[in-house]
């Protein structure tokens, strides 16, 4: 098998050390015997998608998803909620990929530092810089996927000034200094929290509830309807962090239309990579309901409390449009080569990703038993302050504009999760 082409610069600061001189390009140019489009897409010459946040949870898994496609990626990751043998696992996962296609491992690299760190992000973006025969330069990175954030919601109401200085004031100098260097297409994570209490009304959750500027659309029924740019009751300061910074977006984009950014909208992200080998590892203690019921699972907690059975919901229990989060890293890939074939619809533009099918927190629980052949000990308990009841995307747009849907099912997710639980060792 070919060695992974991985390089680690390790702690901020050390010079950076580029690994390999061919590239996916030089090394396919003898193998062409197709179609010259079909090459490129296969093949992003010499190119280079920075992502923040890349070892984490939903960055692993796109950083992944990357290299399969053919991607070479550059991560920065300061591995405050992430590990970084999981670098070793993405590049693992990657090499077989290629090994069993017959194509070349892309190229991998992990910057160890803060994203915030202008200093080594200037030093980083500066290796990546390439004069032009006409004396201009030009930056070897194509794009960028901006996870890196906090986005724990009790958190950020004990410490909302952390939220806004890292998710707010830390996106502000990151795209400031990317514009600097010419990089300017951007996917940006963000989330159905944007829609706040929208969700508990029971409309559809649809992309022009939530705009950036007046936006008239027709709904269901035909009827016309105005939207006012503004915030949508949302109920932390987290949420506020993620509908600030696609405000600042979309008036970046506005401002200057050789920017092309996209909001992704995620709503509740679950499972894992099929292989089990990676998966939420997170430092902190979870909040979120697939960790909590995986912390059952393993006996690290001796029941899962339900937060709310008195919904309106058939069940009772709240329900949630769970998305597998290998679905939702296909969304950027997806995102990404939308936007750098210049065919969003607007230079910033949002999407929700999700399935577009509620499951409840009963489903969940009932879904993992059956997989696992375990019993959850469950137990019914309040609402959770700032919960709604049902969150459901609509997800048309990103499938009509980004030629995206979902393949993965709760069921897959909780297999997934199970293999995970198996290798790590964790399953009792
Ligand atoms: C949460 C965040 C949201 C964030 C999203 C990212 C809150 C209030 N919202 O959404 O801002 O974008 O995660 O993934 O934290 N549940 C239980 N028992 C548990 C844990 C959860 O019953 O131990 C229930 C919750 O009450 C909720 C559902 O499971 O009804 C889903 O919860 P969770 O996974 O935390 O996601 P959200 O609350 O939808």
């Amino acid at each position: 098998m070919e060695s992974p082409r991985l390089s680690d610069t390790g702690t901020p600061g050390e010079p950076y050390s580029p690994v390999g001189v061919d590239t996916p390009a030089t090394q396919s140019s003898v193998l062409f015997d197709g179609n010259l489009e079909e090459l490129l897409r296969n093949f992003p010459l010499d190119q280079y998608i920075l992502v923040t946040g890349g070892l984490g949870f939903i960055g692993s898994h796109t950083t992944l998803e990357l290299l399969k496609a053919n991607y070479n990626v550059v991560v920065i990751d300061d591995l405050s909620n992430s590990f970084r043998e999981v670098l070793d696992r993405i590049s693992l996962l990657a090499s077989k990929h290629h090994e069993l296609q017959g194509t070349k491992m892309p190229e991998l690299h992990l910057h160890a530092h803060d994203f915030r760190d202008t200093v080594a992000l200037k030093s980083l973006l500066e290796q990546y810089q390439v004069e032009s025969r006409w004396g201009t330069s030009k930056s070897k990175i194509s794009g960028v996927i901006h996870f890196a954030a906090y986005k724990a919601v009790e958190e950020s109401i004990r410490s909302p000034l952390k939220y806004y200085a890292n998710n707010v004031s830390g996106l502000i100098d990151f795209a400031s200094t990317l514009g600097d260097f010419g990089i300017k297409t951007f996917i940006f994570s963000s989330s159905a929290t944007v829609y706040g209490t929208l969700a508990t009304s029971g409309l559809p959750l649809r992309e022009e509830l939530c705009v950036h500027k007046q936006e008239a659309f027709h709904d269901d029924d035909g009827s016309e309807r105005a939207i006012q740019s503004g915030c949508t009751g949302i109920t932390n300061p987290y949420g506020r962090t993620k509908w600030m910074c696609e405000a600042i977006l979309a008036d970046l984009a506005a401002s200057d239309p050789e920017w092309t950014i996209v909001a992704l909208r995620y709503f509740n992200p679950i499972g894992c990579d099929e292989s089990g080998l990676l998966g939420e590892d997170p430092r902190q203690v979870p909040t979120n309901l697939l960790p909590v019921v995986v912390k059952v699972m393993t006996g690290q907690y001796s029941e899962l409390q339900m937060f709310g059975t008195d919904w309106e919901t058939a069940d009772g229990t709240a329900v949630r449009d769970f998305i597998h989060v290998t679905d939702l890293a296909r969304g950027h890939i997806a995102a990404l080569s939308t936007a750098n074939e210049g065919k969003l619809v607007e230079n910033f533009r949002t999407f929700n990703l999700g399935t577009g099918r509620g499951h409840s927190v009963m489903e969940v629980v009932d879904t993992m038993e059956r997989v696992s052949s375990k019993r959850i000990p469950t137990k019914a308990s309040s609402r959770r302050a700032g919960d709604v009841g049902s969150c459901v995307a609509v997800a048309s747009r990103s499938q009509a504009e980004l030629q995206w849907r979902t393949e993965k099912t709760l069921t897959d997710a909780c297999v997934n999760l199970c293999s995970f639980l198996e290798i790590s060792g964790l399953s009792s």
